[in-house]
């Protein structure tokens, strides 16, 4: 994590002032929300957590598209609003911009639930497919300033994301056959496109 910190704020002083967009992606269970908060609490200047999760289709599109037993796919998100709002972020304007939040309670997102105002100096977003070489997540190659691909051991991911799958909700069986099964896809996918991180990062 020191590294992280130091290479975050080493980037940091190259933009000379303007707003960095920071970008951690990693396989289903990988720690990223936990490593983005912990960056987060670590850096010297204002940083709003802005999580790719917040962009989630709602259940009721994804019953409307049958894609219900899919969700976290990469075609289960609005992956151009996320797009677009990361853009905006960029962008540094007078007004405070809001973004989505995904709540695990609930498997839905509250809408305007995260505030960035202007100030910030660091945007800090996460999530599966940051690195995806495919439209239209690979628009954000340009919007993104920097990305880190999450690395993690496989049995200890995939133990952790079976055992909150089971504090959230989840039945022990349906826990380990959607950690192994929907998860482990995505899974995959992301450490398909993990070459494509500007650095490595294993906490
Ligand atoms: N360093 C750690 N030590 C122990 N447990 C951890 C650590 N980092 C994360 N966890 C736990 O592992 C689980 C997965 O972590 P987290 O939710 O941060 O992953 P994620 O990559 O954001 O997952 P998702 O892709 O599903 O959003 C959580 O229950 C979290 O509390
Ligand atoms: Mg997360």
């Amino acid at each position: 994590m020191d590294a992280f910190v130091a290479d975050v704020e080493a980037r940091l002083t190259a933009a000379a002032g303007a707003r960095l967009v920071v970008g951690i992606a990693g396989a289903p269970g990988s720690g990223k929300s936990t490593a983005a908060v912990v960056l987060q609490n670590r850096l010297r200047v204002e940083t709003v957590l802005v999580p790719m999760d917040g962009f989630h289709l709602a259940n009721e599109q994804l019953e409307r598209l049958g894609r219900r037993q899919r969700k976290g796919a990469p075609d289960t998100f609005d992956a151009a609003g996320y797009v677009a709002l990361l853009e905006r972020c960029r962008a540094a304007g007078p007004e405070t911009i809001y973004a989505p939040r995904f709540v695990r309670e609930i498997e839905e997102s509250y809408a305007a639930a995260i505030a960035l105002p202007s100030s910030a100096r660091v945007v800090l977003t996460e999530g599966n497919y940051l690195l995806l070489d495919a439209a239209p997540w690979n628009e954000l190659d340009r919007v993104i300033d920097v990305r880190y691909h999450l690395e993690i051991d496989d049995d200890v991911r995939v133990e952790r994301l079976i055992a909150r799958h089971i504090a959230f909700g989840k039945s022990p069986d349906d826990a380990r056959a959607w950690s192994l099964g929907p998860d482990e896809a995505n899974a995959r996918l992301v450490e398909r496109s993990s070459h494509r991180a500007d650095a490595l990062l294993r906490l």
